[in-house]
């Protein structure tokens, strides 16, 4: 049995879909999520849906039962809380006897970034280390399906702006993502404990307006600014600060070039390479 958590978000629910496709069928797979009551169309299609919240580690203990494999989808929330989330579901994972855990962790787990999101995911790989439990760290990149909301801005100013410097990194698409993160979770066996789910190249956000601005056939320009400015700017938009920051501080990482990483991973997994920026931006920004 392997058992998908955060099923009824963005990523978990394409994760299921991925292994309903590879398996030929919904035996064998489950779902736990916060709220069943969100999971019908899961369930109406053979998913064992089964609740389970990382901050009540009873439903867990529960919701794991008879799960071999289990996909852990890493939460949201300030960095102290996830932290304590993941290790409760590793924790409930020891106690229901799962064999193997796959983690939707992050490309930066530098112990040096200036990313809380850094720091979460390094906590969580370290967690998963330490539970005895075998592991495989899946390292995703930035998400292409948020670059629409980070260039945002440039459709009434001509202008987006981050605190990315001149830093470079890759963007891959949920959808993809998932196809790696269920080819994994089925392979009969890996090589490796990490994976580094990058694109094939790394780009500065220059190049991200170019392609944007191919596209579109407007002028996209993008702006470096500081992670304060940033930051203020999301809480002036009604960000809660703890978001905010978070975010500002993981372009500071990208700027620090901690997201400058190009793996051949994705195409192990998978058995082929993940789509350009070119590609990506024409199915993002084609229709703007
Ligand atoms: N690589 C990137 O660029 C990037 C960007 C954003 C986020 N992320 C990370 O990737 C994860 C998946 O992304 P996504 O787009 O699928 O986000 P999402 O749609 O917000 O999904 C997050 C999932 O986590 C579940 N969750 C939150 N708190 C939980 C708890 N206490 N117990 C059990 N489940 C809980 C949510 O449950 P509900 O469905 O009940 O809300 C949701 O299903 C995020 O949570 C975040 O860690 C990565």
């Amino acid at each position: 049995m392997i058992l998908v958590t955060g099923a009824t978000g963005q990523l978990g629910r394409r994760i299921i879909d991925q292994l309903v496709a590879r398996r030929g069928g919904t035996a064998g797979i489950a779902a736990s999520v916060r709220d069943p009551a969100r999971a019908g169309e899961l369930a109406e299609r053979g998913i064992d849906v089964r609740h389970g919240n990382f901050d009540q580690p009873d439903t867990l203990l529960t919701a794991f039962r008879g799960v071999d494999k289990l996909i852990l989808v890493s939460t949201d929330g300030p960095g102290v809380v996830r932290i304590a989330q993941h290790q409760n579901a590793i924790d409930a994972a020891r106690a229901a006897g799962i064999k193997h855990i796959f983690y939707t962790s992050f490309i930066d787990v530098a112990a040096d970034s200036p990313a809380e999101y850094a720091a979460v995911h390094q906590a969580s790989e370290a967690a998963l280390a330490a539970s005895g439990i075998a592991f495989t760290a899946l390292r995703n990149p930035l998400y292409a399906d948020f670059l629409p909301m980070t260039v945002a801005a440039a459709w009434s100013t001509g202008t987006f702006q981050l605190p990315a410097g001149g830093g470079r990194a890759s963007f891959i698409s949920r959808a993809e993502l998932s196809e790696a993160i269920a080819a994994a979770a089925l392979a009969p066996a890996l090589a490796r404990t990490v994976y580094e789910l990058t694109g094939q190249a790394t780009h500065d956000y220059q190049e991200v307006a170019a392609a944007v601005g191919k596209v579109t056939g407007s002028h996209v320009r993008y702006q470096p600014i500081s992670e304060d400015a940033y930051a203020q700017s999301l809480e002036s938009h009604g960000w809660p600060t703890w978001s905010a920051r978070a975010l500002a501080s993981m372009y500071s990482a990208v700027a620090a070039g901690k997201f400058d990483r190009v793996r051949n991973d994705f195409a192990l997994l998978v058995g082929h390479p993940p789509r350009p920026l070119a590609c990506l931006a024409q199915e993002l920004f084609g229709k703007h």
